[in-house]
């Protein structure tokens, strides 16, 4: 156990301000039961893993009953576990026993749209148009002779057409209704009591489970122009038919009161793909959520002007609000840091993500190595997505006959889709499924590829310069040194001849975070080295920082000799 984890466990309302939070896709964490999906069982048997890790929280994505038409996204019913990933008792019991190793437990909301399984959604199927059930969705009759039109032509953010068309008891062609996402998972109608208070009477149930906060899914969307008008060419701030309407901040604010009638005060996370920052920042008043993913700096290429802009603009746009920053490098939705930083084009978007793309995983690795130094020295809180701290990598060639996403059918096959950041943890080096699994259990349902062993926790623990040593040293020096509680500083002096363009570089009190992206520098004189993403070099003048590197330095006290040491992951 860490040193200080009885400050963990004591109720500390600010401890999301810079808690580091591990994302657990529990389809593909561990699978307790042997049937080859993850599940409960396999999350609490790895629990020790997550603690030794130094992680404060954990997110799980949506383990509620669902058809997993989008990987559990389609919720039919809150108060249920999914039989295939355990039961609420378990659920209870995990939450519990993170608890008291000192680990917090955030569970996903996904209050836009329900699966088309849910109660609500079948009974307004059968309740017919006009009925009160229908009420609670977007039922509306098409256009144009017959309603053979539909209501709007907005886009899914899955590609494609929002609208379903229903079928009357009769036969007939019925009303249509909206999702924003795929046929499976009807958008809820917010002007609706009904569905506000549902969604807060959720939250209760899950805090008095103990779940310590939550993640707010698709966090912007929920709120639609009920006159159902097209997306202007160019909306204007709060003038798009379905994306962040002012009317939506109401919603937070009652589920900020939720949250804050807690002794130990629950937090709320949100998912806002917002690209106006001002915007963004409305969700983090005082009296809406605690944090919001930090889409901008995870979308950012490997470029130190790019990653610097980024930097600046979130720390500016949450000053004001006084909220602090999120730092996320990847999730189960993007392509894996190692695979998307060994690109030419580094940058995340979603329609550019194709089969095939020439990718050189060493430059990757080294990268996604720099990039972890860089998140954790940032002020805020970090997000680790799990198998991140492994370096695993996206796996591209999944057969195509297993790949589940509806982003990949969506797109007519086009679009990978996201299952190949989602692909089972490979925990022990041999085994018939790597240790997700007992061994001779069920195959994993996403295949593991050839090497995964060679990633493995196994294979990594006693490494010392593995990825997952590299994350135990980030996180450790992170948790136990106070400079990475202090303020957040450009340096002024760069090292060498180096520009701002090649070399991000800031201090956290005494500490130096350098970060090259450009040739190799001299390390400045009067530094120990702390901690570095890679070896150091040994240049005519002395120690060098080489490209792709990252290194934390603390200034040496006067009359010290320093301490530069040339070998990778130094801790002191
Ligand atoms: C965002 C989630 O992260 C993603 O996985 C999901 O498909 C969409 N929201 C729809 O719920």
């Amino acid at each position: 156990m860490r040193e200080d984890d009885s400050t963990r466990t004591t109720a500390d309302p600010t401890w999301w301000r810079d808690a580091v939070i591990y994302q657990v896709y529990v389809r593909s964490f561990a699978d307790g039961d042997g049937d080859g999906t993850g599940d409960l069982a396999g999350v609490r048997q790895h629990l020790p893993y997550l603690r030794d890790l130094g992680v404060d929280a954990i997110w799980f994505t949506p383990w509620y009953l669902s058809p997993l038409a989008d990987g559990g996204y389609d919720v039919a019913d809150y108060r249920e576990i999914d039989p295939q990933f355990g039961t609420l008792t378990e659920a209870e019991q995990l939450i519990a026993e993170a608890r008291d190793l000192g680990i917090r437990t955030i569970v996903d909301v996904v209050p836009n749209h329900v699966s088309a399984a849910h109660r609500w959604f079948q009974s307004a199927l059968d309740a017919g148009p006009g009925s009160p059930e229908r009420e609670r969705f977007w039922f509306h009759p098409g256009k144009g002779p017959g309603g053979d039109e539909m209501p709007t032509h907005w886009v899914s953010d899955f590609q494609g057409t929002t609208w379903t068309r229903t079928t009357n008891p009769d036969g007939t062609p019925g009303e249509w209704y909206l999702h924003l996402f795929t046929p499976e998972q009807p958008d809820l109608n917010w002007n609706h009591p009904d569905v506000r208070r549902e969604h807060e009477d959720i939250l209760r149930f899950w805090f008095d489970r103990g779940a310590a906060g939550i993640r707010i899914d698709s966090a912007a969307l929920l709120v639609k122009d009920a006159t159902l008008p097209e997306v202007p060419a160019h909306p204007g701030p709060g003038e798009h038919p379905h994306v962040d309407r002012d009317e939506i901040h109401d919603i937070y604010r009652g589920w900020r009161a939720v949250a804050e009638s807690y002794d130990e005060p629950r937090v709320l996370v949100g998912e806002v793909w917002l690209a106006d920052r001002a915007r963004f920042a409305q969700y983090l008043r005082p009296d809406e959520m605690h944090t919001a993913f930090n889409f901008d700096f995870m979308a950012r290429p490997w470029d130190a002007k790019s990653l610097r802009e980024s930097v600046q603009t979130t720390l500016d746009a949450h000053a004001p609000v006084g909220a602090p920053a999120t730092w996320v490098l990847s999730n189960h939705d993007v392509t894996r840091p190692v695979t998307r930083y060994g690109r030419e084009d580094s940058a995340f978007a979603f329609p550019t993500k194709r089969f095939g793309t020439p990718t050189d995983l060493a430059a990757g690795r080294r990268r996604a190595r720099a990039a972890a130094l860089l998140s954790a020295a940032l002020p805020g809180s970090l997000y680790v997505y799990q198998g991140d701290e492994l370096g695993l990598p996206e796996v591209e060639d999944l057969p195509l006959d297993v790949i589940n996403d509806p982003m990949h059918f969506r797109s007519g096959g086009v679009d990978p889709g996201r299952d190949g950041c989602r692909v089972p943890l490979p925990w022990t080096r041999g085994g018939s499924s790597h240790g997700f699994g007992p061994d001779g259990g069920a195959h994993p349902w996403l295949p593991q590829p050839a090497g995964w062993g060679d990633l493995s926790v196994e294979a990594q623990a006693d490494d010392d310069a593995s990825m997952l040593s590299l994350y135990r040293r980030v996180l450790a020096l992170r948790h136990g040194d106070p400079a990475f509680r202090g303020d957040f500083a450009w340096a002024d002096v760069l090292p060498g001849e180096a520009t701002s363009d090649q070399v991000l570089a800031f201090t956290r009190d005494d500490v130096l975070c350098l970060v090259n992206l450009g040739p190799a520098v001299p390390l400045p004189a009067g530094y120990d080295v702390l901690l570095a993403s890679a070896d150091l070099e040994q240049g005519a003048a002395g120690a060098e920082l080489p490209t792709d590197t990252a290194a934390w330095l603390r200034r040496t006290p006067p009359g010290h000799a320093t301490t530069t040491a040339s070998r990778c992951c130094t801790r002191r």
